[in-house]
């Protein structure tokens, strides 16, 4: 499509080849949008508006929340609940399904969601962003429960996420292929500004936080190890390291420029009874299918993400993405 082509254009014409197609994806998208365009205005405009430090509240994953988590929720529902697209909503920020106001239009979606992903990195102005994953809700379900939710990421027939960076870019998958549209401010249009991304299959770059490296597995310490011996070692080069600690960001530049992300399950992790840290439904699947759909790949380390079956909403999984070779070989070691 025509680059500078406006984001509801974009998915007016995506619409175009669905046999029967109701307008309702495009609605629910220009919803999505909205909530993402006035988030980056109030991160934008941070301290003149009061909405930079925490609450004095923890989530269901009882992790601190900061206003602006709230804040971002509260416009993610604001702008989903009354225009008759979606059935529910699920979120980081909300332990159970929100539920639509007695007499709201119904619509076919179901949007899972992390409102405002990287929140710790909020109040030193760094890149923050927002995950959104979309299911078909079962027929008749007016009122889903958390079963409707509850399926593969394989199933989601759209993904994405907005980043609040130097830019506010939104990125988008429907399925086939990744597009880009950067936020034109003076008008307050998303522009498509890429399409076709793919993420380069070699790579010398690794997003991890070093710091849990005491509690790793074997197999994640023997990659971490090799990339890091450089030259000299097995892998033969150099390997350079990021970790801005806010997803979006990190999956951003794997798009760009390629890379590997983990965020692996650790002793750590799994003494405090978890099985990772990363959340499946709203922020693993939706980079999983992001990042597969521009040519990556995206594992647990045993398991394709996008194949784990969901047993609850807010459950965790360990998560390796990015360029497909290095993806590769990590599972390899893991075998
Ligand atoms: P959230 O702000 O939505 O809770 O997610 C933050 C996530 C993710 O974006 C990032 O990769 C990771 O947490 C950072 O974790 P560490 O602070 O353990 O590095
Ligand atoms: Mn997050
Ligand atoms: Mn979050």
């Amino acid at each position: 499509m025509r680059i500078g082509t406006t984001l509801t254009n974009y998915t007016i014409n995506k619409q175009k080849g669905f046999v029967g197609a109701s307008g309702t994806f495009t609605g629910l998208l220009n919803d999505i949008a909205v909530a993402c365009k006035r988030i980056a205005d109030l991160v934008n405009k941070g301290d003149l508006v009061g909405v930079l430090g925490a609450v004095d509240s923890e989530n269901v994953q009882g992790e601190q929340q900061k206003k602006l988590d709230v804040i971002s929720n509260d416009l993610m529902i604001e702008a989903l609940r009354h225009n008759g697209h979606i059935a529910g909503l699920a979120s980081e920020e909300m332990d159970e399904i929100y539920q639509l106001p007695e007499g709201a239009r119904r619509g076919n979606y179901l949007v899972l969601c992390d409102p405002l992903d990287g929140s710790s990195n909020i109040d030193v102005n760094v890149s923050v962003g927002t995950i959104f994953s979309v299911l078909k809700a079962p027929d008749g379900s007016d009122n889903p429960t958390q079963e409707d939710f509850l399926k593969a990421g394989t199933e989601q027939i759209a993904a994405g996420y907005c980043l609040y960076g130097p830019s506010t870019i939104l990125v988008l998958t429907t399925g086939d292929g990744v597009s880009m549209f950067t936020l034109n401010r003076d008008f307050g249009e998303f522009l498509l500004t890429k399409e076709h991304v793919r993420i380069p299959q070699e790579t010398s770059e690794f997003a991890i936080n070093m710091s849990y490296r005491r509690h790793w597995d074997g197999p994640v310490e023997r990659y971490i190890s090799e990339c890091l011996a450089g030259k000299e070692g097995e892998r033969g080069k150099d390997f350079n390291m990021r970790w801005v600690a806010s997803m979006v960001a990190e999956v951003h530049r794997i798009l760009t420029r390629g890379g590997i992300f983990l965020y692996p399950c650790d002793a750590k992790i799994r003494a405090a009874g978890r099985e990772g840290k990363l959340r499946l439904m709203y922020e693993a699947n939706p980079m999983a299918m992001i990042v597969e759909q521009a040519g990556g790949a995206a594992t647990t380390g045993t398991q394709r993400i996008l194949e784990v079956n969901p047993e609850e909403i807010h459950q965790r999984v360990p998560v390796i993405l990015g360029s497909k070779a290095e993806v590769d070989r990590i599972a390899d070691y893991h075998l």
